[in-house]
């Protein structure tokens, strides 16, 4: 059975959370809430949330009555329902009885009872009462034909502070998955180097979690503990969706959130059948609004290129937020953009927190389709239907397909961790600012890239684009070779080659030193002080902070350095190696230089643009290829722009023809098929 796509409702979904337990005193608002769903045109909503005390009010007693008929009177009027495990949030009673289920933080202070995703994944307890009350959803909803889709939990590791519990049962279980790995602590010792500062491991109780309190610099044990921490967190969700399993054979989701450090999510995407995603993108806080709509449209890549499969946006607001200091209202028109965006990138639906504004409590003012005033007569409201409406004409035509990318970015957790970690050049070396920079060319140019880790088939990609590479897993550098060698192209940059999966830096020169024909000699931090600039293409460009200097052993150098003690030495080159060719970027480069730089790379590496014309600033193309491909054109622009189109399109929402000179209006989205 394919998974990926929602076989009992193969359908682009719309709706989101609905938590109708905040209001089961209010049977009128119940009843409104369906007619309410049926003119903003919802077919799907999330159930269950966070509803552990109704489902459990008392400890092994299930209420699983209410559900069932929301669940039926929901089916009734043609919605579906994704049904959520309730351990976002724990009940008050399981936490007074069995305060070991509470998580404890860095230094050793177990967490009161109260906000969510507040629980020890390593409890027995809470496993065992989390696998009891997720059997008893699964036996008793599991076979409902209004029931298509499994939510497991809730934003796992979404707490207030990090994702990780250390508590001694969770410390034993990091032992004992350090002694797996390592099987002797001679071979632990020497992959964490701890004879520095004399730190020798001579038995596995003195090792501990890391902690600001005691031993946080030791990059080998932070590391692993990052590794331990998203392996055991997945190891509760696997075992919540082995009980619903036992009873159900619906696809799983998790909902995975925003450039989430804590969980490495590709190794979690394996544990799924669908990916899915929480997007809330902060419109409207910059100067304009495209590296916003960069930021959520990499990764609604993400989210796509992980199963190389449609996702589904399973978050959203319709109007604001409320987290942030200050929360802006969406402008008219982007509610439909970003919503767009996330169908254009891959997603098979649009589903928003929540369905109905709460009353009290921390989210009383998020937005929601129905706000307090309970009506459909909202901008808020017509907009969703305007989405609803998008969504049923377009569905046929798009739940099927797919994005499909030539070309990819690497970005792996392992590396973001070690680089995060790594005391060098600079404190924070910014991995997803950096990859962000890199992927916005693309974005500019309306071409299809994957995001995917270190580990992922590289073989069908033309282009490969790996930029703080600074730690080469095993399998890597051959894979790297092999993917050159047979003709593809390869670009990476400065900070990469440095260290091995446990962080140890590799001795004598970067392992890919071959292939991209050169070695480095130092990297440096730049200031004002000593200004500097690469010479590119006859244009000069100024750096950004970080600056290598490195010695040619083969490649051509396409740009130089201009001033400093490196003048005139390489700054971007390229070295032909087997099939393929290899780009190293030594140096921060600004935005300018990088869309430059990428236009002529994906020339060379015959990567096209989705549409052949070029788009005016702001304005981008997306391309979602089945039985027929389907264009998403975006304007993110907060004014008027006009788009030269290449060919004769049929609009599928207006349901009519354009071609040419076109006006798109601001926060404009069209939804094209090729006549
Ligand atoms: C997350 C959570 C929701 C809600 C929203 C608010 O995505 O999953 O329960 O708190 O944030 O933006
Ligand atoms: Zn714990």
């Amino acid at each position: 059975m394919n998974h990926t796509i929602l076989e009992k409702f193969p359908k682009l979904l719309h709706g989101g959370d609905y938590n109708p337990e905040q209001w089961l005193d209010r049977p009128d608002i119940l009843s409104e809430d369906i007619r309410l769903m049926k003119l903003a045109g919802i077919n799907n909503v999330s159930l269950g949330i966070f509803s552990w005390s109704f489902l459990e009010p008392e400890e092994g007693h299930y209420n699983l009555d209410y559900m069932a008929e929301i669940i039926d009177r929901l089916y009734e009027n043609g919605i579906y329902v994704d049904l959520a495990t309730p351990t976002g949030a724990m009940p008050n009673w399981l936490t007074k009885k069995y305060p070991e289920v509470l998580q404890t933080d860095e230094n050793g202070v177990q967490n009161l009872p109260g906000k969510r995703h507040n629980f020890c994944y390593t409890s027995p307890v809470m496993r065992e009462k989390t696998r009891k009350l997720d059997e008893a959803l699964a036996k008793h909803f599991g076979n409902h034909p209004g029931v298509i889709l499994w939510h497991i939990s809730n934003e796992y590791g979404g707490n207030f502070r990090d994702a990780s519990c250390h508590c001694d049962k969770c410390r034993r279980a990091f032992r004992r998955w350090l002694k797996k790995k390592y099987k002797t602590l001679d071979h632990l010792n020497k992959a964490w180097w701890t004879g520095f500062w004399s730190h020798t491991y001579t038995d596995w109780k003195q090792i501990h979690s890391p902690s600001p309190h005691g031993e946080d610099l030791l990059h080998g044990l932070n590391l692993d503990w990052h590794r331990f921490v998203s392996d055991q967190l997945q190891d509760f969700c696997h075992e919540e969706i082995k009980a619903v399993q036992k009873y159900s054979d619906l696809p799983t989701t998790v909902n995975m959130m925003r450039y989430f450090e804590p969980l490495d999510y590709d190794r979690w995407a394996k544990e799924v059948d669908i990916i899915s995603w929480d997007a809330y993108p902060l419109w409207h806080t910059k100067e304009d609004e495209i590296p916003i709509a960069v930021w959520a449209a990499a990764m609604h890549n993400q989210m796509r290129s992980f199963k190389k499969a449609p996702f589904l946006l399973m978050e959203s607001t319709p109007s604001m937020i409320n987290w942030q200091e200050k929360n802006m209202v969406k402008r008219p028109g982007m509610h439909y953009l970003s919503s767009m965006q996330a169908v254009a990138h891959g997603s098979n639906s649009v589903l928003y927190f929540q369905w109905r504004k709460s009353r009290g409590s921390f989210e009383k003012f998020h937005g929601a389709v129905v706000g307090h005033d309970g009506t459909e007569h909202t901008r808020v409201f017509k907009e969703v239907v305007q989405v609803g409406e998008a969504l049923k004409a377009i569905s046929n035509k798009v739940y099927n397909t797919c994005n499909v990318s030539k070309a990819a970015i690497i970005m792996d957790w392992e590396n973001w961790w070690a680089l995060k970690d790594a005391a060098g050049p600079k404190r924070n070396m910014d991995y997803v600012e950096t990859i962000l920079e890199h992927y916005r060319p693309f974005w500019e140019m309306g071409i299809e890239v994957d995001i995917v880790s270190m580990e992922m088939d590289l073989t069908e990609y033309q282009l490969v684009v790996a930029p703080l590479c600074y730690m080469y897993k095993k399998e890597y550098i051959e894979q790297i070779k092999t993917f050159v060698h047979n003709g593809g192209t390869y670009v990476t940059t400065y900070w990469s080659g440095i260290v091995d999966e446990t962080d140890l830096c590799f001795l004598g020169k970067n392992p890919l030193a071959e292939l991209l024909g050169l070695s480095v000699d130092e990297i440096d931090v730049g200031n004002e002080f000593f200004p500097n600039e690469v010479l590119y293409q006859d244009k000069k460009y100024p750096l950004g902070e970080l600056r290598e200097t490195v010695t040619i052993k083969g490649a051509d150098v396409l740009g130089a350095y201009t001033s400093d003690y490196n003048a005139k030495t390489a700054a971007v080159t390229k070295n032909t190696y087997g099939k393929g060719a290899a780009y190293y970027i030594a140096a921060e480069m600004p935005r300018e230089f990088l869309l430059d730089f990428y236009r002529e790379v994906c020339v060379q590496a015959d990567v096209k643009p989705n549409l052949s014309n070029p788009l005016p600033y702001g304005v981008t193309v997306s391309k979602r290829s089945g039985a027929t491909d389907i264009y998403f054109l975006q304007n993110y622009n907060r004014t008027k722009v006009e788009v030269d189109l290449p060919d004769h399109f049929l609009d599928l929402v207006a349901n009519k023809e354009i071609s040419g000179k076109i006006q798109m209006e601001a926060y404009q989205c069209l939804v094209m098929e090729k006549q």
